[in-house]
């Protein structure tokens, strides 16, 4: 199956990954995890993303495209992979049209994570990411165990430098004016599909399931 998560920042694309790659045994293809990882490993493709990414701004798609090329043509994805956070413009959805029509393997659906943008400040702002495994939390919402310390692997927890309120404004400015409309480039093409983002994690995880034909309670 091959899906693309849609959502506003910190909408949960992230954490609904984290279940569906144990429901469905796809990969889990996030570009801002690659670009993190980049970044991590002070790679020439980390040095540019970084001062995009600060910014709260797109990461240009000549580099975001050509990672995602790459990545979905790995013999991982065979079966199918959970996109989250590409495609991110109307742009990006087109160059992603023509690379699967080239392997001749469509999109199954566009879920759609919604959530008011009021929530979206403290959901981000609270958020804390393992720096070992990348497992994502909540100081309030999903709290580890262990204050600082994750539940899988025991690593440290940090919070991303991109999560602060003046840059949180720019992301979601960006989402509103660039984002949203690949809502509706995959309402046109019959894939989309709208989940509530704004109840628990679980019923996420559920409405998800739902979304895509499958009852997972
Ligand atoms: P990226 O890493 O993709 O960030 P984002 O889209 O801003 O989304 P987030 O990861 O912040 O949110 P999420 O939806 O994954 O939420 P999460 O599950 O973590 O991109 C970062 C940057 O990279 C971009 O700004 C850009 O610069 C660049 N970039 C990436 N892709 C690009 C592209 N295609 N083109 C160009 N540039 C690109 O949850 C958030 C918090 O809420 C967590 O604390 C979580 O515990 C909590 N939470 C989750 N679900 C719930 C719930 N149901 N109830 C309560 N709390 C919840
Ligand atoms: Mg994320
Ligand atoms: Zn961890």
């Amino acid at each position: 199956m091959r899906i693309v998560l849609l959502g506003a920042p910190g909408a949960g694309k992230g954490t609904q990954a984290e279940s569906l790659v144990k429901k469905l045994n796809l990969p889990h293809i996030s570009t801002g995890d690659m670009f993190r990882a980049a970044i991590k490993n002070g790679t020439a493709l980390g040095l540019e993303a970084k001062s995009y990414m600060d910014a709260g701004k797109l990461v240009p798609d000549e580099l975001t495209v050509g990672i995602i090329k790459e990545r979905i043509s790995e013999p991982d994805c065979k079966e199918g992979f959970i996109l989250d956070g590409f495609p991110r413009n109307v742009a990006q959805a087109e160059a992603l049209e023509v690379m699967l029509a080239e392997q001749n393997a469509p999109l199954d659906a566009a879920l759609n994570i919604d959530v008011p943008l009021e929530k979206i400040v403290t959901r981000l702002t609270g958020r804390r990411m393992c720096k070992d495994c990348g497992t994502i939390f909540h100081i309030a919402f999903n709290p580890p165990k262990e204050e600082g310390k994750c539940d899988a692997c025991g690593g440290a927890l940090y919070q991303r430098s991109d999560d602060t309120v003046e840059t949180v404004t720019n992301r979601l400015n960006v989402y509103t004016e660039q984002t949203a409309p690949v809502i509706g480039f995959y309402a046109e093409k019959g894939l989309l599909r709208d989940v509530n983002g704004d109840q628990d994690i679980d019923k996420v995880m559920i409405a998800m399931g739902e979304a895509l034909g499958q009852q997972w309670n």
